[in-house]
């Protein structure tokens, strides 16, 4: 079979050089689309795939059409918002992730991120500790569950709040359960979302939310742009001069945002969370497995279209 490594963001090269080894191992061959400039690249590289393994990179409907030997599409991370799942399924084609793979990555960044915008983004202004504060955690799956011990460990108050996950198993986890969003927002002094983008969460985090965050609350978004309602936020943070915004994942307003707020906002240049040499290890040989997995037993564990 022969399988495509496209990422636009590129593994580190022993990440490469590991699923190379796993795949040709099996007998595959492996095919390698790097930074590539535009999407058409990605549509015409995929002419003779059986499997995909990508990153953030878009498995649009269009990729998915070029594709007709395709049977298998590996999500290296935790979120597959990228791929077209009902062009997948309908064409029959497995589609999976590779979840807690880039998770420790993704928790490290998020606490980082926090005490870059608790210390002013390292200017001489006087800044504030973590110790003694609340952070809400906003979904409790593999990343949230790490924020919330690693704040532990800075001496913060950890409270959580998930959909799919009962309040005592967030309690037997070590995190204080939260009865709803809102009071989540309106009793952390930061709150780090966790949340997949789907139907239900694009757009659903505004000023109705942020608005109730106590004085000098602070944002913290490592999961999807697309969850958060970008003019609600400006609301917000217009309204209340003591609120922060830190985002590993740009906002399209993220110009005016800065022109705006200044130090009270800022997003990495490009979406770093997962981007650590061991996420790239273990979430793209986790791919790696996956795939080789499926075409030789058929194991569709880490299935998302099901
Ligand atoms: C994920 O969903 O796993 C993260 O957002 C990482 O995305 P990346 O592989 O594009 O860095």
């Amino acid at each position: 079979m022969k399988i495509l490594i496209a990422t636009q963001k590129p593994f580190s090269i022993d990440a490469v050089y590991g699923i190379q080894d796993i795949l040709e191992g099996c007998g595959h061959e492996v095919a390698l689309l790097e930074k590539y400039p535009a999407q058409e690249d990605l549509v015409a590289a995929v002419a003779d795939v059986d499997a995909l393994i990508v990153r953030s990179d878009k498995v649009t409907a269009e990729v998915i059409a070029a594709a007709p030997k395709l049977k298998i599409v590996v999500r290296a991370g935790a979120g597959y918002d990228n791929v077209d799942l009902a062009a997948a399924s309908a064409r029959g084609i497995v589609v999976m992730n590779t979840p807690g793979q880039n998770a420790n990555a993704v928790a490290e960044l998020a606490i980082a991120l926090m005490i870059f915008m608790f210390r002013g983004q390292f200017t001489p202004a006087t800044g504030c500790e973590a110790e003694g504060k609340t952070i809400g955690i906003q979904a409790f799956g593999n990343v949230g569950r790490l924020v919330g011990k690693k704040a532990e460990a800075l001496g913060m108050k950890v409270k959580a709040i998930d959909p799919f996950i009962p309040a005592d198993k967030i309690r037997e986890a070590g995190a204080e359960p939260a009865a709803t969003l809102e009071e989540l927002y309106s009793t952390s002094n930061v709150i780090s979302i966790h949340i997949p983008a789907t139907p239900q969460t694009i757009g659903s985090i505004g000023y109705d939310l942020v608005s109730k965050m106590p004085k000098g609350g602070l944002l913290i978004n490592t999961a999807r742009k697309e969850v958060i309602d970008e003019a609600g936020l400006a609301k917000a943070l217009e309204e209340r001069p003591d609120l922060k915004y830190v985002t590993d994942v740009m906002p399209d307003n993220y110009e005016a945002l800065k022109e705006q707020f200044g130090l009270r906002v800022f997003a990495t240049p490009k979406k770093m969370g997962a981007q650590t040499a061991e996420a790239n290890l273990n979430a793209g040989l986790a791919a790696a497995r996956q795939i080789a997995n499926y075409f030789a037993t058929g194991d569709t564990k880490f299935q998302v279209n099901k």
